[in-house]
């Protein structure tokens, strides 16, 4: 019998960016990116949820404790990217454009080392409450 439980921690960070392909020139990045390829930047209130998927321990009865999977999130990515322009002050978006879809697949890969590898991970991002992407798919 399958006993696999998911277990969810939300956490939120402020950040800016912009999005353009350098290999376009500037017309070809308002056609495809609109306002977000505006020059000056603009900020999201990312919303992050953090899935977990695995059975719980049998003498904790806990998939993970969300107290330490709260404190991986704030040191791993709150701390990373939390009032950034992620375009300018992130090693991770230098040469990425910082869209949702990457921003997710990033944090995935900034996580995964850290998690048990027994247990799934699954990440969702909201860019806005109407925009929201998740990786793996
Ligand atoms: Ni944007």
């Amino acid at each position: 019998m399958n006993k696999k439980v998911a277990v969810y921690r939300k956490e939120h960070f402020k950040a800016a960016h912009r999005l353009f392909n350098p290999a376009w020139d500037e017309a070809t990045n308002t056609k495809v990116f609109g306002k977000c390829a505006l020059p000056n930047y603009h900020g999201h209130n990312y919303e992050l949820d953090v899935k977990l998927t695995g059975e719980p321990n049998p003498e904790t009865g806990y998939v993970m404790d969300l107290k330490e999977l709260s404190d991986l999130i704030k040191k791993e990515i709150i701390d990373r990217f939390d009032h950034r322009n992620l375009n300018l002050d992130t090693v991770e978006f230098r040469n990425l454009n910082p869209t949702a879809e990457n921003i997710a697949v990033v944090i995935y890969t900034l996580l995964r080392p850290h998690i048990p590898e027994q247990l799934e991970l699954q990440v969702r991002l909201y860019e806005t409450p109407r925009n929201f992407v998740e990786y793996p798919a």
